[in-house]
């Protein structure tokens, strides 16, 4: 093994991807999967991959200092792709400790424990921190978000992702910590936990339930297939400059309104239901309380300095997900009855 690479929060949705395209793709790195295991985070994402050599799970809270610690002195990481976090925005507005604890203290546990074990030799060493253009606050109509546009964070979510990127860099410029960054815009895909709004409007078309659109639907977001961003993460962490922050996205804004549209229109052609009978599902709802109105990223540098571009078309990648999701019923129904926190016990007891 030439290489050591612990990535957190490898059980939930982007980090499953992340971790195959690892797994697979460097045999000869190990790849360790840092887990607490939260709602969000289903091991049976990983059921393809846990038997490969390579990999090793652990079963950890980053918030937990000691614990973290001593995760690092046992398996001396190389490097770390940080991508553990509390993650819906939603739940941010009802319980903001719990972000301001996993994706603040965390993120200085793990960044204490690789200065503390890289502290003689930085060679070859790195910390990837994974973040969002949340961070960026809302647009207007028109513009997009740099790697130069100022922070301006409005959820408990998002002040609390801007501040892990804070303190990465500050890292950076106070111990000399080698790091970079991502900042990337929604994701949408396989495994998608269905508290999100395109596998949430999945789950409820499937069963014949009211899709919640909060407002008036106007809100826009710029969609990225999660293996695109999986695949920015490998070109990044491996070519990217030290020190710096690429923006990641799909060069691809929708309306909510006009997204689950489009959703509709899919999944009644799949499921061979007449066009319009999901669409009737739509139920405007309560809005969001300080709903960002508008995400949309400036890919530029990504694209210009290491040659990243998304590989499929919206229409694809929908497609691809929808498929995947009528294919893994099971594991939709796994999530939904809780059935998947079962999983970790019956497949790692004793582990
Ligand atoms: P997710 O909620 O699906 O998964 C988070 C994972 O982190 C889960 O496996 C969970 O068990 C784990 N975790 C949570 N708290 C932990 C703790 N205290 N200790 C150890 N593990 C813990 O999230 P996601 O959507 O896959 O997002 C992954 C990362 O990418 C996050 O940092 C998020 O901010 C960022 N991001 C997400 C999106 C998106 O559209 N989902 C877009 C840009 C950036
Ligand atoms: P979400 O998937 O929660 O991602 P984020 O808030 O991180 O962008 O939401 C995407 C958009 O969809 C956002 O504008 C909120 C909206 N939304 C709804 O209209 N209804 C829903 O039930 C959910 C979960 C989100």
């Amino acid at each position: 093994m030439n290489k050591t690479i612990l990535i957190t929060g490898g059980a939930g949705f982007i980090g499953s991807h992340v971790i195959r395209e690892f797994v697979v793709k460097y045999p000869e790195y190990h790849i360790i999967n840092l887990d607490a295991l939260t709602y969000a985070g289903n091991l049976e994402n990983l059921k393809d991959i846990e038997q490969l050599h390579n990999y090793t799970f652990v079963k950890a809270d980053i918030t937990d200092q000691e614990v973290i610690m001593a995760i690092f002195q046992q398996y001396q990481p190389d490097a770390v792709i940080h991508l553990a976090a509390e993650s819906h925005v939603d739940r941010s507005i009802v319980d903001p400790t719990a972000f301001v604890m996993t994706n603040v203290v965390g993120t200085v546990n793990l960044l204490n424990a690789a200065r503390a074990i890289w502290k003689d030799n930085l060679e070859g060493k790195r910390f990837h921190h994974v973040s969002t253009d949340e961070v960026f606050g809302a647009l207007g109509e028109t513009g997009f978000f740099t790697e130069e546009t100022k922070y301006d964070p409005h959820s408990p979510y998002s002040a609390s992702k801007a501040s892990s990127d804070h303190l990465v860099r500050a890292y950076h410029d106070t111990y000399g910590l080698p790091i970079v960054l991502t900042n990337c815009s929604n994701n949408y895909g396989p495994n998608h936990f269905p508290e999100k709004l395109i596998p949430l409007c999945i789950h409820n078309i499937l069963n014949n339930k009211p899709l919640p659109v909060y407002g008036d639907g106007k809100y826009t977001r710029d969609w990225l297939f999660v293996i695109d961003h999986a695949k920015a993460i490998d070109l990044v962490f491996h070519e990217g400059k030290n020190g710096e922050s690429y923006n990641v996205g799909g060069f691809n804004e929708w309306q909510n309104i006009d997204l689950i549209g489009e959703l509709c229109k899919q999944m009644d052609e799949k499921l061979g239901r007449e066009e319009g009978t999901a669409a009737q599902l739509i139920t405007f709802v309560k809005d969001r309380p300080g709903h960002d109105l508008r995400y949309a990223i400036d890919a530029t540098k990504i694209n210009k300095e290491l040659g990243w571009k998304p590989s499929v078309t919206f229409e694809e990648g929908l497609s691809l997900t929808i498929n995947w999701f009528l294919a893994n019923q099971e594991w939709l129904e796994h999530v939904t009855s809780g059935d998947y926190q079962n999983y970790y016990d019956k497949q790692y007891k004793g582990a």
